[in-house]
């Protein structure tokens, strides 16, 4: 058996072994064979998938709690199955208190999903289902030391092992991006502002990334028009997040863009007031771009050059019905020159993403772009929580990337964006609105027709995680809140560059 430890979380004092099990025989070693033989025999271990059985003092065992997951049929178990095990397997050695659980993971549930994403998703699970979002109470939370999960394998081959322990390592290091990530959009809008979101993400400089922050004298001269419009009516001043990753020997650039609203009130044409606070994770676009070069700068890519330099730019802004806002019907001058008529306050991610694409591709002629938004309403009514939209101008990255949501089970449903749709943008009074006529009734392929005249011929795509983002159905590692949505799928994709 070979163990290796993953930082996840919690706790006090104790220990415990908790193996993920499948239905049937699993061949666990002599050691662990006993205490599971005992364990049976007491009519009280369910394999049931994500059951868990606790047994204290099992006999001839040389620890104090034999715990066991159940995993249902071994031939079932893909990433996900492991990925929740492993949060179940978690919260329950924190809620028993237990400082350093020893987690199990036979050979014959690391078949299906193959031992490297095996290994990342028992990390993820582990490092993920750890995540608690502290708010700031006057009783400040009794602090949480580090608590150490040793993960071993039973069963594997020396190579299947290695392949094992490298995706350990780098799916708790993809974790701990997408926790960075939630814990940014977890934070209350007066406390995450754009100019403190430029605060965390200079932070994260250091190795290969260099961060660079524009304030919005720096994005006038630019001429970015469409994003300074949206920030009129702040108070807050607009901030233009730039990462530079780069690895020697790479050329070109890849750009990741983000929608940065650290609050949408909606403007002149402002939201109802019904559930306007969630509207907090408005910069969850944002928040994927932060956590995948937190993840990045950690050294997520693993021993992987990817051949190109991974450019992430967040146009952060606060949208606030002011005396200075942008009233409907102003006209705004992007930085590419297209003028955008703004009908609609509220449709403000479109129009600082708008000059975010620009930049990008004014100073870094990205060979290929990729922007996340939680762009659209009209993509919850569509998809809900448990999926993203994508949609973009390049069949290729477009599956690409639906093919990286897949390994991170983050998955992403294309939308289509066809010529009708971006024919609908056109404006009598600017070169484009920005938004199209409430007859037309599509949403969200509205707002990505809007981007892709920004795109121009850049291979792009569009990822609207409005429904992604937060409100799914709970699901071990997730808890509620935000959920750090794309930070792992971009990961993904850009271990294929
Ligand atoms: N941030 C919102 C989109 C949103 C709404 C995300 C609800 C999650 C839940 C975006 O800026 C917005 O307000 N979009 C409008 C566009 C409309 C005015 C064309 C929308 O979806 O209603
Ligand atoms: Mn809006
Ligand atoms: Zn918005």
């Amino acid at each position: 058996m070979k163990t290796r430890s993953v930082t996840c979380a919690a706790a006090s004092r104790g220990e415990a072994v908790f193996v993920l099990l499948p239905e049937g025989r699993a061949d666990l070693g002599a050691a662990l064979q006993g205490a599971i033989q005992a364990a049976k025999a007491t009519g009280d271990l369910d394999t049931s998938p994500r059951a868990v059985s606790v047994f204290h003092q099992p006999k001839g065992a040389g620890f104090k709690r034999l715990g066991v997951v159940g995993l249902g049929k071994a031939a079932d178990v893909g990433a996900e199955e492991l990925r929740r095990a492993a949060a179940v397997a978690q919260a329950r050695a924190e809620a028993l208190g237990v400082v350093e659980p020893t987690l199990v993971v036979p050979a014959s549930v690391v078949k299906k999903s193959k031992p490297f994403a095996a290994g990342m998703a028992v990390a993820e699970g582990l490092v993920l289902g750890a995540y608690r979002y502290e708010a700031p109470r006057q009783q400040k939370p009794t602090k949480r030391s580090a608590q150490k999960c040793a993960v071993a394998t039973v069963g594997l081959s020396a190579a299947d092992d290695r392949e094992f322990a490298r995706g350990l390592k780098l799916g708790a290091i993809a974790a701990q991006g997408a926790v960075f990530a939630r814990d940014l959009e977890n934070q209350a809008p007066n406390i995450l502002t754009p100019t403190s979101m430029a605060r965390h993400a200079r932070r994260l400089a250091g190795g290969r990334l260099a961060v660079k922050v524009l304030d919005e004298k720096q994005m006038q001269k630019l001429g970015m028009g469409s994003l300074l419009g949206v920030s009129r009516g702040s108070a807050q001043p607009a901030k233009l997040i730039v990462f530079e990753y780069k690895t020697p020997g790479a050329k070109g650039n890849v750009a990741v863009i983000g929608k940065g609203l650290t609050f949408d009130s909606g403007g002149i044409s402002i939201k109802p007031s019904a559930r306007m606070d969630e509207m907090r994770y408005d910069m969850c676009g944002g928040g994927a771009v932060m956590g995948l070069f937190h993840a990045l700068s950690q050294g997520a890519l693993g021993s992987h050059k990817p051949k190109k330099n991974i450019i992430g730019v967040i146009a952060a802004v606060e949208n606030m019905p002011d005396a200075d806002a942008q009233r409907p019907g102003d006209v705004v001058t992007a930085m590419d020159g297209q003028t955008i008529e703004v009908l609609n306050t509220d449709a403000e991610g479109r129009l600082v993403l708008a000059d975010a694409i620009c930049y990008a591709k004014k100073f870094y002629k990205p060979e290929l772009m990729c922007d996340l938004a939680t762009l659209t309403g009209a993509v919850v009514v569509a998809l809900g929580h448990e999926m993203a939209g994508v949609m973009g101008n390049d069949q290729k990255l477009v599956d690409a990337l639906i093919d990286a949501g897949d390994e991170a089970d983050e998955p992403l449903w294309q939308l289509p964006l066809w010529q009708c749709h971006k024919d609908q943008m056109k404006s009598k009074f600017a070169d484009l609105a920005n938004i199209n006529s409430p007859a037309h009734g599509n949403g969200s392929t509205a707002g990505g027709a809007f981007l892709s005249y920004f795109a121009g011929d850049t291979p792009w795509a569009h990822i609207d995680i409005a429904g992604a983002a937060w409100g799914g159905v709970a699901k071990d590692y997730y808890k509620g809140g935000a959920s750090g949505t794309a930070v792992r799928t971009l990961l993904h994709w850009i271990r294929t560059l």
